[in-house]
């Protein structure tokens, strides 16, 4: 039976990445991001090249509106969702406290309420049928203090966790999937100063992908894709504070 997985963020990036990972080994898919045209292409090339079913939902996650019709297929009993990738995901050219608060309730919308809402409605759909699986794309920057974007990760990591343990009894898996710096469309967007990140800091998204699929088939609650950020995400965490932050301060 083929399985059918929900992804934010399809259209650039790790979420592209996820949609054609997802796609080559069969899932059919519903595909959500603001920019209509471009959701259409992806779906029409995943049709064309794997012949699986893809449905688009344009929706802004930073909207309370959009987030509910996200929520309402995630919730629909006739066409049940297996897997949701919570993916979407900015950040603000700046530092909070420098930034407009206006614009960092924005954040707090895309980056914590919005896959809040999404996990609640997918769990609540998922544990009925006993089974089903959330990956919510956090980041390294979650074991760092790295301003208000690292702080929203830290939350998502940390519901992750505990979501994982809890929820696994009753077959729905939930992992959060940290990711290092990833080659995507991301640091553009935010308007960073990426010059000071070292060719080695590099990853490419397919490779977060696979890494992330093969550890959620494993069961993990954590996947942190590569040795070396493995490596890196441990010494963030018991390294001293003013160390961590002042080695994380780079990619603005
Ligand atoms: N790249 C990295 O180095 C890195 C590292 C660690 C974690 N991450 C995390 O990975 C996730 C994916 O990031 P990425 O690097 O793949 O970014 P990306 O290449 O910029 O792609 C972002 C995706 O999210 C969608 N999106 C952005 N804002 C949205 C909104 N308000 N509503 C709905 N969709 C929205 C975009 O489509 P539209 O613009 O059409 O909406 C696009 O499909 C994010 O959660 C990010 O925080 C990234």
């Amino acid at each position: 039976m083929s399985s059918r997985a929900l992804v934010t963020g399809a259209t650039a990036g790790i979420g592209h990445s996820f949609v054609r990972a997802l796609a080559a080994r069969g899932d059919d898919l519903v595909l959500v991001a603001r920019d209509t045209a471009r959701l259409e292409q992806v779906a029409a090339d995943l049709r064309a090249q794997h012949g699986v079913t893809v449905d688009v939902l344009t929706a802004d996650l930073t909207s309370p509106a959009d987030v509910d019709r996200v929520a309402a297929v995630l919730a629909d009993p006739d066409r049940p969702v297996d897997l949701l990738v919570n993916n979407a995901g900015a950040s603000l050219a700046g530092w909070f406290g420098s930034t407009e608060i206006a614009d960092e309730d924005r954040q707090l919308d895309l980056l914590v309420r919005a896959p809040m809402h999404l996990m609640d409605a997918a769990i609540k759909a998922m544990t009925p049928r006993g089974h089903g699986a959330i990956v919510n794309v956090t980041s390294v920057a979650a074991f760092t203090p790295r301003g208000a974007y690292s702080a929203h990760k830290a939350w998502l990591t940390n519901l992750s966790l505990w979501a994982g343990w809890h929820h696994g009894a009753s077959g729905v898996k939930v992992m959060a999937l940290a990711p290092g710096f990833t080659r995507t469309e991301f640091h553009q967007r935010g308007e960073m100063d990426i010059s000071g990140v070292p060719k080695w800091m590099w990853l490419q998204s397919d490779r977060v992908v696979a890494e992330g699929l093969r550890d959620l088939e494993r069961g993990k609650s954590l996947s942190v894709p590569s040795k070396r950020y493995k490596v890196l995400a441990f010494l963030a965490q018991h390294a001293p504070t003013s160390l961590v932050a002042r080695a994380a301060k780079r990619g603005r």
